[in-house]
């Protein structure tokens, strides 16, 4: 069934620059002929502390006023403020290069730009080797779907996937569908702790293993996952190794080829963008992938898994995202001013975050979950529950004194059940992003201290 797939030599702009899928292996999960040793999780580089009024004048939400006082967002983690080069890019791609792709006039030459810059921007972002293993799509959920029907084609009865308790459903409903399939799809445990238990991944993964599917870090609580410990896990059993990022890119620089994943998705909403998702697949794989697709689709990565007209507008504002990030940082390349941006960045929410989870644990009534900051293995994200009220209750008080936070389980709903706080309604989150001030954070500490 793969065979058809990995045949097709259609022309296309990225021919010559993808490594070869092999030709005749029958067993597409042991593919990793050059291992290198994922680099750890590095988010707190010592830099200078970055100021955020310095970005605040880029942003028109911020500028909002509701009841005639300015909001204080802490909604990141559901999606973060826009800044206006975003807006500008998105409303300028349709005053100037409205049209589809691959025609021959001005406006579809320029269309093709705008898909093709946000792949290069978003491989540069990534540390992925070229904009050939960036595919675009709707959302994280739906590009994880299509390639959890892409595998269950090629997966067999018996084979095994793992995925965990900590996960967004996005990363587990469409993979737990291949339980249709015969596959068995297996659950790795979280800790009443907040982290995996490690344990029982290396227990869980065995030679039928052939793909782990696993965030990065916990929209819930924050728990930053450790993907390399488990990227050495699957190197030992040659099982594919997928992870949702969604949660870690607006915090902390990726290097795709430094961890070794074989398939990477988030989405730009969560990092000053647009609400569009977008896939990195390691050279070679996604060619190898039957993915649902028309006759009329480019039939090789990174169009094979894209569906439909993309949303141009919105590619034109992952480019513009990518660049806000990058003009936070200084450095000779793109890549070098998104590192440093995110080392000053993560520096600055770290710190936030920190004093927000240490204040709120001191006060009477409040239970903060998930781990400490005393690890950098931490994403800026405190969610907390108040004695005597749901989070939804404690979430409209505060919205009541224009704070933005979100109560419940943000779809991490195995990990809130695991945590027994499901029937109590869930949590309360409040996600550091990098427009949040100190000024902000002891606000809110008071605006909490009177609801116990
Ligand atoms: C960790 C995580 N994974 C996946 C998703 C789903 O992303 P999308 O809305 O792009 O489908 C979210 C959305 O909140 C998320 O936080």
């Amino acid at each position: 069934m793969v065979s058809n797939y990995l045949l097709s030599n259609k022309k296309s702009k990225w021919r010559g620059k993808i490594q070869p899928a092999p030709q005749k292996s029958n067993t597409p999960y042991r593919v990793f002929s050059h291992l290198r040793l994922p680099k750890l999780h590095t988010p707190m580089a010592k830099k200078s502390v970055f100021d955020p009024q310095s970005v605040h004048h880029q942003f028109p939400a911020l500028r909002r006023l509701h009841n005639k006082k300015p909001l204080i967002f802490l909604d990141g983690p559901g999606g973060t403020q826009v800044p206006e080069r975003v807006i500008r890019a998105i409303s300028t791609y349709y005053r100037r290069s409205n049209a589809n792709t691959h025609g021959a006039f001005v406006t579809t030459r320029e269309t093709d730009k705008v898909m093709s810059d946000a792949r290069t921007k978003m491989a540069t972002l990534l540390g992925a080797p070229g904009p050939e293993c960036i595919s675009l799509g709707q959302n994280m959920t739906t590009i994880n779907y299509s390639l959890a029907r892409a595998m269950s084609k090629l997966l067999k009865p018996g084979d095994e996937v793992l995925i965990t308790q900590l996960d967004h459903e996005a990363n587990r409903g469409p993979w737990l569908t291949l339980r249709d399939f015969g596959v068995k799809v297996r659950e790795v445990k979280l800790l009443p702790t907040g982290t995996l238990d490690y344990a029982d991944f290396e227990q869980k993964l065995n030679e039928n293993t052939r793909l782990v599917c696993m965030g990065m870090s916990s929209n819930a609580i924050g728990t930053v996952n450790d993907f390399a410990l488990v990227r050495q896990m699957t190197y030992k059993v040659g099982a594919w190794l997928l992870l949702d990022a969604v949660h870690y890119a607006p915090h902390f620089s990726i290097d795709v080829q430094a961890i070794g994943c074989d398939f990477l998705i988030c989405s730009a909403y969560k990092f000053y963008g647009p609400h569009v998702g977008i896939m990195y697949a390691k050279p070679g794989l996604l060619d190898r992938l039957p993915t649902d697709r028309l006759r009329t689709t480019d039939q090789i990565a990174p169009y094979s898994i894209e569906t439909g007209t993309l949303n141009h507008a919105a590619m034109a504002g992952v480019s513009a995202a990518v660049d806000f990030i990058a003009s936070l940082g200084s450095g000779d390349n793109l890549r070098e001013k998104l590192d440093d941006a995110y080392a000053k960045v993560s520096q600055h929410e770290f710190a936030l975050a920190s004093k927000l989870y240490t204040e709120l644990k001191a006060i009477k009534g409040i239970t903060v979950v998930g781990q400490d900051f005393s690890s950098e293995k931490r994403t800026p994200t405190v969610s907390f529950t108040v004695k005597g009220k749901t989070a939804e209750e404690v979430c409209k008080q505060l919205a009541a004194g224009n704070i933005c936070a979100w109560d419940g389980h943000f779809y991490a709903v195995r990990a809130i059940e695991v945590l027994g706080l499901l029937e109590k309604g869930g949590v309360t989150r409040m996600g550091i992003s990098l427009y949040n001030t100190e000024q902000e954070i002891d606000h809110v500490i008071k605006a909490v201290k009177k609801l116990t």
